[in-house]
């Protein structure tokens, strides 16, 4: 979606110079080409975090590094992914060394039930890592 300029309300506040200091060093350090991008994506991560807090429908990405030959794993990752009520909108296998594999599922749901699903297969014996990335849909923040 394309914004026009009168999309856009230009606003001022205050900081500690300190503050601000800081603020420049990590527009800088993140590669930023200027504070106002930085501070936009600073509010669409706080208001990501409150989806996931407040129960909405999110999307999280979960990787997990895993033994295969742990006795009955596989099975028992297949199974949490049919019998819950997150999406599983895709999946991913990596053949990472002759022991390991990785897979990235990406799941769509409210978020305390991927948040649930996520810590199921984390906690099984033979997941060696296990990660879940917290997204949004997007709905309710894009411009
Ligand atoms: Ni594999």
């Amino acid at each position: 979606m394309k914004l026009k300029m009168s999309d856009l309300a230009r606003i001022s506040f205050s900081l500690e110079n300190e503050l601000l200091e800081k603020l420049s060093e990590l527009v800088e350090k993140e590669g930023y080409e200027n504070r106002s991008e930085f501070v936009r994506d600073l509010i669409r991560a706080r208001l990501t975090a409150g989806e996931w807090e407040e129960g909405d429908i999110v999307i999280g990405t979960l990787t997990l590094i895993y033994d295969h030959h742990k006795r009955g794993l596989t099975e028992k990752l297949l199974d949490l992914q049919h019998h819950t009520d997150v999406d599983v909108l895709a999946s991913t296998h990596v053949h990472l060394t002759h022991h390991l594999c990785a897979e990235m599922i990406m799941l769509k749901g409210h978020g305390e039930r991927i948040a649930a699903l996520a810590a199921s297969m984390k906690k099984l014996c033979g997941v060696i890592h296990a990660e879940l990335a917290k997204t949004t849909t997007g709905k309710s923040i894009a411009p």
